[in-house]
């Protein structure tokens, strides 16, 4: 990884922490519980990859800093909530995340199921309010858009069509779709929220959702690498589950060598999409490169 891709990636670790402190405080009241299992979930630990897409995009449109740093809270807490019910015995039915018991293993199931429902609402309730931008226009644009990422035609969706996946048959052209909707959505809305919030002309609007359908899809080849060939303790979550649990996946439908080289050439066509943008977009350049080589 370039250096100051680990610099700008530890620096938005701790921006995000330090906003997620200020908007989700502890409580004494007897809903406390749940307030510890939102912390519990979005708190120490994770890439934070969606946060910093947030924060270099609205850099390369000059976006206040509080702008950005709430929008990358939001974009992180409705992750965690993702990952949260993705962890449910329900769905995936695990008990590692991040290296530490998964929120129904730390609290019990109806906490985390609630916590997640929280999250959900806590991150629409940070977009659109004022303290994210002064003009109501963007913060619907923001809502909308995250709505629409998030819902039935994105990360919901694409959650349902892979609980599906291992009881019907999928093509390359099926299982694009659902990492699309599951993975891609979310960090499609992460790579763009710098433009709707900076008011970005349409083109360099559409130079970041092309790169961000491919560095979507190559992220979560790697993931499908990653449960294949990492190491927990690294990984900081069971892997080889996907075979187990007969998921369909890049890597069940071509294998492990053509998987990675489709990751690369993803990559390598995300950042084929930013030639519009000059230095301001190096930081992009760079997470195409170090999300599928990644080992966590
Ligand atoms: C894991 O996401 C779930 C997927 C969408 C593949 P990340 O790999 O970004 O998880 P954290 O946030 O770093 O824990
Ligand atoms: C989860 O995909 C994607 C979400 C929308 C949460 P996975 O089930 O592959 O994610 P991990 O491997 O558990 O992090
Ligand atoms: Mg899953
Ligand atoms: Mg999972
Ligand atoms: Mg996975």
């Amino acid at each position: 990884m370039s250096s100051r891709l680990e610099e700008a990636l530890a620096s938005t670790a701790q921006v995000v922490a330090d906003e997620i402190e200020l908007l989700l405080p502890r409580s004494s009241d007897p809903e406390a519980q749940l307030t510890e299992a939102m912390r519990y979930a979005c708190l120490n630990g994770g890439k934070r990859l969606r946060p910093f897409l947030v924060m270099t995009g609205a850099r390369m449109f000059h976006v206040a800093e509080q702008s950005a740093r709430r929008v990358a809270a939001a974009i992180e807490m409705l992750h965690c909530y993702s990952l949260v019910h993705d962890d449910l015995p329900a769905m995936d039915d695990d008990d590692l995340r991040r290296g530490r018991p998964t929120c129904h293993r730390q609290f019990d199931e109806a906490t985390a199921i609630l916590a997640g429902d929280a999250l959900l609402t806590k991150s629409f309730e940070i977009l659109g309010d004022e303290g994210t931008h002064s003009d109501p226009a963007v913060r619907c644009a923001l809502v909308v858009a995250l709505a629409e990422a998030a819902g039935h035609r994105g990360m919901v969706g694409g959650q349902m069509v892979d609980l599906m996946a291992a009881s019907i048959d999928m093509d390359m052209p099926a299982i694009t779709r659902m990492q699309q909707m599951k993975t891609g959505r979310l960090i499609c809305f992460s790579c763009e929220a710098g433009a709707i919030l900076g008011k970005a002309p349409q083109p360099l609007r559409h130079a970041l959702r092309a790169y961000a359908h491919d560095l979507g899809l190559a992220f979560q080849i790697a993931d499908d690498l990653l449960d294949v060939e990492g190491d927990a303790a690294q990984v900081g979550k069971a892997v080889r589950k996907d075979e187990e649990a007969g998921k369909a996946t890049f890597v069940s439908l071509l294998g492990v060598e053509r998987a990675r080289a489709q990751a690369r050439m993803l990559a390598d066509q995300a950042v084929a999409h930013l030639d519009p943008f000059d230095s301001e977009a190096d930081l992009l350049r760079d997470v195409a490169r170090f999300i599928v080589e990644r080992r966590a």
